[in-house]
């Protein structure tokens, strides 16, 4: 197993990870009872297991680390961030406005994470809009 075979994988769970919440959130708008079926709650868990182990395989391969890189404490922060607003618009959301709230701030998160992730720079949603870091 080599490097970008990890990575491959770590992008692919990416990928899986945020389109399958979004097909999610969107069956939560559509009040669906698809939402509650079996596999629907056990994918995601493999797939964000395999995102995060993938994720720390590569921290110590290549040697930089959370809180040492601003870029990776910024991703770690943020996926904290994107698990909790998902948890509130998937299930814990007392109120629709609630969960349709979360939705879009999960989202906005994890649109952030990929951002960094290609660019390495934390900073990156004020440097788009020319504010300087
Ligand atoms: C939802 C969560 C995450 C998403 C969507 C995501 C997405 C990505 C993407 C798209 C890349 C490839 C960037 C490129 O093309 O070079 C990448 C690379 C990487 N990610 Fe993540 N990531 C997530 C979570 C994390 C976490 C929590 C960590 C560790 C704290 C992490 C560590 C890394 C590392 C070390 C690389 C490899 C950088 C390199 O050597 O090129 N990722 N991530």
């Amino acid at each position: 197993m080599n490097y970008l075979f990890i990575k491959h994988i770590h992008i692919t769970c990416a990928a899986l990870s945020g389109s399958f919440f979004l097909l999610r959130g969107f069956w939560m708008l559509r009040e669906s009872d698809l939402l509650q079926q079996r596999w629907v709650k056990v994918v995601p868990h493999v797939v964000d297991t395999l995102l995060l182990t993938s994720a720390l395989i590569m921290v110590f391969w290549s040697g930089q680390y959370p809180f040492v890189q601003p870029w990776l404490t910024a991703k770690l922060l943020a996926l904290i961030a994107y698990i909790g607003l998902g948890t509130i618009a998937l299930k814990r959301g007392k109120t629709k406005a609630v969960r349709s709230w979360a939705l879009l701030a999960a989202m906005t998160t994890f649109a952030y994470i990929v951002a960094v992730a290609l660019t390495r720079q934390a900073m990156i949603p004020f440097q788009l809009f020319g504010i300087g870091f």
